[in-house]
């Protein structure tokens, strides 16, 4: 694999493999030390997505790595801070390379434009003593794609927002320069309430009454911020305040 080295990370760039999440998982399992390892592919076999589903990407036309994070000094309770620096860290690169501010991040995982999702982040971690140990953060951002299936739910392209072709190396050292400065903030208890506070005002929906299914029934809802563990907070037209996780809440459009 062509290897290049990019401030303290180590980038390997391959064309195809099965999934850049699995491969640094067996790297894990093989006692390998995955701690600012990036492995960056054109084509994935078996790209994961959340849940059960598949990551679609055409061969060469977008970004799929995964990075691997020595996350010891973030405590199993707070997994949700990684999920939180990753998307800031491809949405601020995002606003720079586009001039655009209207990308968002769509909790919990999702990188939205407007109405439509450009990319979107699957993280695994490992637990010691109730603390994070190494982190593995996969993230997929639709790029050069012109055109996409059908069963691909609202997906949108960098290209067919802006109508130009991108250098995808550069953007993933884009991404890597804001995800360092990011780790750098969650050291801190000053730098969590920053993030907390970017987090919130790059949020999807945010204030706005919009309708979701919840327990699988429909209910107009207001996003009212993150709580405990990155539950969503929501808030119902009677006033009342209600904690999701993933599984409980499903956003309409
Ligand atoms: C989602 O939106 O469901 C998460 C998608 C994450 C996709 C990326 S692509 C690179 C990395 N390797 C994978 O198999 N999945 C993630």
């Amino acid at each position: 694999m062509r290897q290049v080295i990019f401030q303290n990370f180590r980038l390997m760039f391959t064309e195809e493999i099965d999934s850049t999440n699995q491969w640094m998982q067996s790297r894990i399992k093989a006692g390998e030390s995955i701690s600012n390892l990036v492995l960056c592919a054109d084509y994935q076999t078996s790209g994961k997505g959340l849940g059960e589903n598949h990551w679609h990407s055409e061969k060469g036309k977008n970004l799929l790595f995964s990075l691997g994070l020595d996350a010891g000094f973030i405590a199993a309770s707070a997994q949700f801070l990684i999920t939180q620096i990753i998307a800031l860290a491809v949405v601020d690169e995002l606003s720079v390379l586009t001039q655009e501010k209207d990308f968002r991040i769509k909790w919990p995982n999702d990188i939205f434009y407007q109405e439509k999702k450009l990319g979107g982040v699957l993280i695994s971690n490992t637990i010691r003593n109730g603390q994070l140990d190494e982190s593995v953060i996969g993230v997929g951002l639709n790029v050069n794609q012109a055109n996409f299936p059908e069963w691909i739910p609202r997906p949108v392209s960098l290209r067919q927002i802006v109508d130009k072709e991108f250098d995808l190396q550069e953007i993933l050292k884009g991404i890597l320069k804001c995800f360092s400065h990011w780790v750098d903030q969650a050291k801190s208890m000053e730098g969590i309430g920053i993030i907390n506070n970017e987090y919130h005002q790059n949020l999807f929906r945010t204030g706005e009454w919009h309708l979701y299914e919840i327990n699988g029934e429909i209910a107009e809802l207001r996003i009212k911020g993150i709580g405990e563990f990155g539950m969503l907070v929501m808030e119902t037209r009677e006033g009342k305040t209600i904690h999701c996780d993933f599984k409980t809440i499903r956003f309409l459009f």
